[in-house]
C-alpha cells in the first residue's frame, strides 16, 4: 500500500470575514481525508511550553473530504498558442537566439520550439546531452537530428541558429559567442573554439499540429495532462523566426543588429524582443513579439526578467538606466510558483469568526497537514494587532538549507537535526524552493510563493537548529496574548502592503513577529507613518526589515527578494541584477538604501549564532524612574535565562542599539545580552577587514539589546532584539519576567492616554 501523504495550501493567505479562501489539496494513498477547521493556539512542542493547541471551529468544511493526486508542473518557460500555424512554415524557415546556457550538457534541453515531444511533429531547436546544438524536425512517425559538433561554453553569450529548406533538405546550424568584457564568465581574449557553422541534409517532412503551442525554454508535450518537458537552464535574450533559410552573413547580420531586423527582414515570422516592456510597474511575464503577427509569448512559473543581456556592457546597473540591454530572460527547470492545483473545498469565511491565525486540518491514517490562514477584522475594534510577518513566512517557505551541511553545521554550531518533512521537502520539486535556496544551475532563488505546499509553515514544525522559527514561533506570541485575555486580532505583511497605514492605524499597539526580516517599500513607509503618527510597535523579534523586497499588485502571492553584495546572503545576484523586476526598486539590505532598522526599531542586526541562547543583563536605564512602568514586578537583573528557543531570551538572532546606525538619541537602553559564545560572530556587512576576535565573547558589538523609544504624537517602540524573546513568553505558565516586561509595555501601550513618564523624557 502506498505511504499516505497530504499536501495543501489555500489561496488567499489573508481573508477577512464574508470572504472565501480556497483550499488545495493533493492526497496519495487514499482518496479521502477527514477535514477539521481549528483556530493556532500554539505549535511549539518543546516541554517546557504549553505544546502544540488548537481549538476546533465548526463549519461546512467538517467530515470527510474527497481528494486525489494532483500534477504540479515544474520549471519555467515562456508559451504561445498558435492555432493558426503561423510559426508553422511550409516552406523554408530559420529561427535564433542569443543565449547564455548555465548547465549545457548532460540532458537535452530544448531553446524553443513548436513541437509535440509525445507525437514527435514539428520542429525543435535545443542542446544536447553533449551540450551542442541539436535540431531536430518530426513527422508523427521519424525524427532526423542535425547536430552541432562544437559544445557551448556555460554563462557565455551567443546567437545559435538553425535554417532549414525542405525543397532541398538542407539545413544549417549557426554558433557564434557574442562576448564583450562584462555580460560572460570568459574574457574575449582567448582563443577557444565558440564558433559552428554545421550543415547537412535532411529530408524529413515536418507535420505541424495547430494545437501544438510555440514554446520558449521546454517542449510541448502532448498527453493527460500536458507537459512541458527538456526544460532549459539559463538566459534567452532576443529570438526569432525568419521564412527564409538564413545564411552564415545573414546571422552575422543579426549578431550586429538584431533590433533592425524587424526593419530590415521581409519574411520576418516572429521576433520577440524581452527588453520590451519595463515600466513603472517594473516588467510581467509578456514576451513581446516585433514580428508581423504579434504573438506575444507568456512566461509560466515567472521566468527572471531584469536580468542583463547579451549586449549588456557593465556601465550601467539597473534596467531604469539600459533597459536595451536588460533582454536576459533566465529560466530554470526547478523553479515553481504556482501548483495550479483545483480546489479541494472552499470557505466562505463566516461574518461571526474572529480574527486570528487558523487551519484547515486534513488527517487520514495517523498523517496530518495544516493549511494554516489569517483572519483579519472586517472592522478593526481590538486594541492589538499582531502583524504575522507572511513576507518572511515566504522568503523560508520550503528552504533546504539545512541540508547545506558544510554551511549549515558551524552556522548551527549544532548538528542539523533533520525531521520526515525535511526529507520530503528535498525529494519533491513540486514543493518548490526558498529564498534561501538556489536553482539547479547555482542561481538564487529569488521568487517563493504561497501557490503551494509550505512545509515549513505549519504550526508544530521544528527547524533543523533544533527550535521553531517563523510562523511556529510567532505562535507562542498567539498562545501568550490568548493566555492573558488580550483582546487582539491579526493581520499580515500581505494586508500592509496593499493597503499602508490603513492596516495599522485602527490600532493602539502593534505587535511584530518574531523576525519580520522581509519588508517591502510600502510596509515600510506605512510602519514610519503609523509610528510618526502615534502608533506604537511592540518588536519582540530580531533581523528585521532587513531585505527590500517587492510584490506585483496583481499576484501578491509571489515576493522578489534580490540578494545582492552585502548581509547574511544564502546566494548573491550576478553583477547588473540588482534591480527587482516586480517594481523598479533597488533590493538588497534596507540598510544600503538609506533605511537603516535602527531609525524605526531603535536596533538593527548584530550577530546571530544558534549553539545556545544567552540571556539579558539589566541596565542602568531600567532602574530610572521614568521606566519604571515597564519593569515593574520585575527586580531581577538577570533577566530571561529560560526560554523554548535554545535555553533563554537572547538568542537566534539579535538586534543592537547603535546610535551611528540610527538608534534615536533619546532611546533607552534597559538591558543588554549576556552569556553569548562565540558561535555569535558580528554580521558580515559591518566587516570590512577580517581579524581574529569578531565572535560575541571579545566584540562588544555582537549583542541584543532591549530599547525604548517615544515617537511623534505620544507614538511609542518597544524593541527586545532577539528572537528568542517570542518563545521565552510562554515559559514557567506563561508567569516570567519576560512575559512581566512584555505584559507592562503591551498595557501601558494600549492604556487612553500619554504613555506613563513622558514628560520626563526627551
Ligand atoms: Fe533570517
Amino acid at each position: 500500500m502506498e505511504n499516505v501523504r497530504i499536501f495543501g495550501y489555500c489561496d488567499p493567505l489573508s481573508v477577512r470575514a464574508g470572504e472565501r479562501v480556497d483550499f488545495m489539496v493533493s492526497a496519495e494513498g487514499t482518496a479521502r481525508v477527514e477535514a477539521q477547521l481549528v483556530r493556532l493556539i500554539h505549535g511549539d512542542e518543546h516541554p517546557d511550553g504549553p505544546g502544540y493547541l488548537d481549538a476546533p471551529v465548526a463549519s461546512p468544511l467538517d467530515g470527510a473530504l474527497a481528494v486525489g493526486r494532483q500534477f504540479t508542473q515544474v520549471g519555467s518557460f515562456a508559451r504561445g498558442a498558435d492555432p493558426a500555424g503561423r510559426l508553422a512554415p511550409g516552406g523554408a524557415f530559420s529561427g535564433f537566439a542569443f543565449i547564455w546556457p548555465t548547465t549545457p550538457g548532460g540532458r537535452s534541453q530544448t531553446l524553443f520550439g513548436r513541437w509535440d515531444a509525445a507525437r514527435v511533429s514539428g520542429y525543435r531547436f535545443g542542446i544536447d546531452a553533449q551540450g551542442r546544438l541539436e535540431l531536430a524536425l518530426g513527422d508523427g512517425i521519424s525524427v532526423a537530428h542535425l547536430l552541432g559538433e562544437v559544445p557551448l561554453f556555460a554563462r557565455c553569450w551567443y546567437l545559435v541558429g538553425f535554417s532549414h529548406d525542405p525543397a532541398s533538405g538542407e539545413t544549417r546550424l549557426y554558433q557564434e559567442a557574442v562576448i564583450n568584457a562584462s555580460n560572460s564568465l570568459h574574457a574575449p581574449i582567448l582563443p577557444y573554439a565558440y564558433a559552428e557553422r554545421r550543415a547537412g541534409v535532411l529530408a524529413q517532412a515536418i507535420l505541424h499540429l495547430p494545437d501544438t503551442p510555440f514554446v520558449l525554454a521546454g517542449s510541448h508535450r502532448s498527453g493527460t495532462p500536458a507537459q512541458v518537458v527538456d526544460l532549459y537552464n539559463g538566459k534567452i535574450d532576443r529570438c526569432g523566426l525568419v521564412g527564409r533559410a538564413l545564411d552564415a552573413a545573414a546571422f552575422d547580420a543579426i549578431r550586429r543588429d538584431a533590433d533592425g531586423l524587424p526593419g530590415r527582414e521581409s519574411r520576418l515570422l516572429a521576433y520577440w524582443n524581452p527588453s520590451i516592456g519595463y515600466g513603472p510597474a517594473g516588467i510581467g511575464d509578456t514576451l513581446v513579439d516585433q514580428g508581423p503577427a504579434a504573438l506575444d509569448l507568456e512566461g509560466f512559473n515567472r521566468p527572471v526578467r531584469a536580468m542583463t543581456g547579451y549586449n549588456w556592457s557593465g556601465r550601467d546597473d539597473s534596467y531604469r538606466l539600459a533597459p536595451e540591454q536588460y533582454g536576459g530572460v533566465h529560466f530554470h527547470d526547478d523553479a515553481l510558483i504556482d501548483c495550479r492545483w483545483t480546489p479541494a473545498c472552499s470557505l466562505e469565511v463566516p461574518v461571526d469568526l474572529p480574527s486570528g491565525c487558523y487551519a484547515l486540518k486534513l488527517r487520514h491514517g495517523g498523517v496530518e497537514e495544516h493549511i494554516p490562514f489569517f483572519v483579519r477584522a472586517v472592522t478593526p475594534r481590538a486594541p492589538i494587532a499582531v502583524l504575522m510577518a507572511t513576507a518572511s513566512y515566504l522568503a523560508y517557505a520550503n528552504e533546504q538549507l539545512s541540508f547545506s551541511s558544510p554551511v549549515v553545521q558551524p552556522i548551527f554550531g549544532r548538528t542539523p537535526i533533520l525531521s520526515e518533512d525535511d526529507m520530503i521537502r528535498v525529494e519533491r520539486p513540486e514543493l518548490g524552493l526558498s529564498a534561501y535556496d538556489c536553482h539547479s544551475d547555482g542561481a538564487g532563488v529569488c521568487f517563493s510563493s504561497w501557490r503551494r505546499p509550505i512545509l515549513n509553515m505549519r504550526p508544530r514544525y521544528r527547524m533543523a537548529l533544533g527550535s521553531t522559527w517563523q510562523f511556529p514561533a510567532d505562535l507562542s506570541m498567539i498562545a501568550w496574548l490568548t493566555h492573558k485575555g488580550y483582546d487582539y486580532e491579526v493581520l499580515t505583511d500581505h494586508d500592509l502592503h496593499r493597503d499602508g497605514l490603513a492596516a495599522l492605524q485602527p490600532y493602539k499597539a502593534v505587535i511584530t513577529g518574531s523576525h519580520p526580516e522581509y519588508y517591502s517599500w510600502r510596509m515600510m513607509d506605512a510602519t514610519e507613518q503609523y509610528l510618526g503618527g502615534g502608533g506604537r510597535l511592540i518588536y519582540t523579534g530580531a533581523n528585521g526589515y532587513y531585505w527590500a523586497v517587492s510584490f506585483r499588485d496583481d499576484e501578491p502571492w509571489c515576493m522578489e527578494v534580490r540578494k545582492l553584495d552585502s548581509g547574511s546572503r544564502a546566494w548573491q545576484a550576478q553583477p547588473g541584477e540588482h534591480y527587482n523586476q516586480s517594481e523598479p526598486i533597488r533590493s538588497g539590505l534596507w540598510r544600503n538604501i538609506g533605511r537603516t532598522p535602527q531609525k524605526l526599531l531603535g536596533v538593527g542586526f548584530a550577530t546571530e549564532g544558534f549553539d545556545a541562547s544567552g540571556s539579558y543583563s539589566r541596565m542602568p536605564d531600567a532602574d530610572k524612574p521614568e521606566l519604571e512602568w515597564i519593569m515593574a514586578g520585575v527586580p531581577e537583573t538577570l533577566i530571561g535565562d529560560f526560554g523554548l528557543a535554545l535555553g533563554g531570551a537572547a538568542g537566534l538572532e539579535l538586534d543592537r542599539y547603535d546610535l551611528h546606525l540610527g538608534t534615536p538619541p533619546g532611546a533607552y537602553l534597559l538591558a543588554t545580552s549576556q552569556g553569548l559564545s562565540d558561535n555569535y560572530p558580528r554580521v558580515s556587512e559591518e566587516i570590512y577587514y577580517m581579524f581574529p576576535g569578531q565572535g560575541a565573547t571579545q566584540d562588544y558589538q555582537c549583542r541584543a539589546d532591549v530599547v525604548f523609544f517615544d515617537t511623534l504624537n505620544d507614538g511609542a517602540v518597544f524593541s527586545t532584539g532577539s528572537i528568542a524573546w517570542t518563545s521565552a513568553l510562554p515559559s514557567r505558565g506563561f508567569d516570567n519576567p519576560v512575559s512581566r516586561i512584555t505584559a507592562n509595555v503591551l498595557d501601558a501601550f494600549i492604556r487612553p492616554g500619554p504613555l506613563p513618564g513622558r514628560a520626563a523624557r526627551p
